[in-house]
């Protein structure tokens, strides 16, 4: 598979978006499970030498097309800027994976237009996964059409979660909410570590459902439109529509399931919501 596999799409910016994932995911390949810089941001969450200059080659790679448009990355490398035209990006997505030499990680691209999301594209390097969606025309896996699952119950669901970098409050309610998960007597319940992924997976209809109390933009722009072409919804876990930017809680599921997620979602969240 390759990212010329997606002939059947058609957006101005899909090539681009195509290129800059793929020559972005050949950085993180390149110095996969090699020794690199690594600097602490806060407790349990670090950046790398790698997320650097995949951040710094995506914003290279859309500016030289399209000076004007605004790139919102998360390491904040790139000069601020206000256009109609954003592309938000995470050049390493799964940086604790990454470092630990779990190949579970991507690069994730949005482009959105007048607040609009329009375009996504998450690629893991290392598996050759590629997860595409364009506004209208699907979201696709490798060149098949995504279809989020159909199943009704919680029981009956996969369930993936993600912790934000907290170890207080917010970390014991994500617990919480994992536990009443299980009294709901879903199948399993599973963190794999790159919240990209953890949506396009839902996309893929692999999970019923994903929880994780605080995520930003540059997590969620690209899975959630692929989650909403795919047939499911995506929400905070209050059930309000997301942020273009800012952080917020996220419940991304199969529609079906959204309900009576949202019913434990939002019930732990209740008490770590900032006021
Ligand atoms: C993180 C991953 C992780 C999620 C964290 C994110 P990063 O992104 O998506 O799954 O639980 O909240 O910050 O820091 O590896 O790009
Ligand atoms: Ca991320
Ligand atoms: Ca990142």
């Amino acid at each position: 598979m390759s990212s010329s596999s997606f002939s059947q799409l058609s957006h101005p910016y899909l090539s681009l978006a195509l290129d800059a994932a793929q020559k972005s995911g050949a950085i993180l390949r390149d110095s996969f499970r090699k020794k690199v810089n690594v600097q602490t941001k806060s407790l349990a969450n670090f950046v790398s030498d790698v997320d650097l200059q995949s951040e710094r080659l995506l914003g290279e790679l859309i500016g030289e097309s399209y000076p004007s448009h605004e790139i919102l990355g998360e390491e904040g490398v790139h000069a601020a800027k206000e256009s109609d035209d954003l592309w938000v990006v995470d050049p390493l997505d799964g940086t604790s994976n990454y470092l630990h030499g779990l190949p579970q990680f991507a690069v994730s691209i949005a482009y959105v237009e007048k607040g609009c999301h329009q375009l996504g594209v998450v690629y893991n390097p290392i598996a050759e996964d590629w997860f595409v969606a364009v506004k209208g025309q699907g979201a696709w896996y490798n060149g098949c059409q995504m279809k989020v699952s159909s199943e009704t119950a919680l029981s009956d669901t996969m369930v993936a979660v993600g912790f934000y970098y907290d170890r207080g409050r917010m970390m014991e309610a994500t617990l919480s909410a994992i536990a009443d998960f299980f009294r709901q007597h879903v199948h399993g319940v599973r963190r794999f570590g790159a919240a990209s992924l953890d949506l396009a997976q839902v996309a893929r209809g692999d999970y019923g459902l994903f929880m994780e109390y605080k995520l930003h933009a540059w997590d969620h722009a690209a899975g959630g439109l692929m989650v909403q072409e795919a047939g499911g919804a995506i929400t905070d876990c209050l059930n309000v529509k997301l942020p273009l930017r800012g952080p917020s809680s996220i419940l991304a599921s199969n529609g079906l399931l959204h309900a009576p997620a949202l019913e434990i979602a939002s019930l732990h969240f209740k008490s770590v919501k900032p006021s």
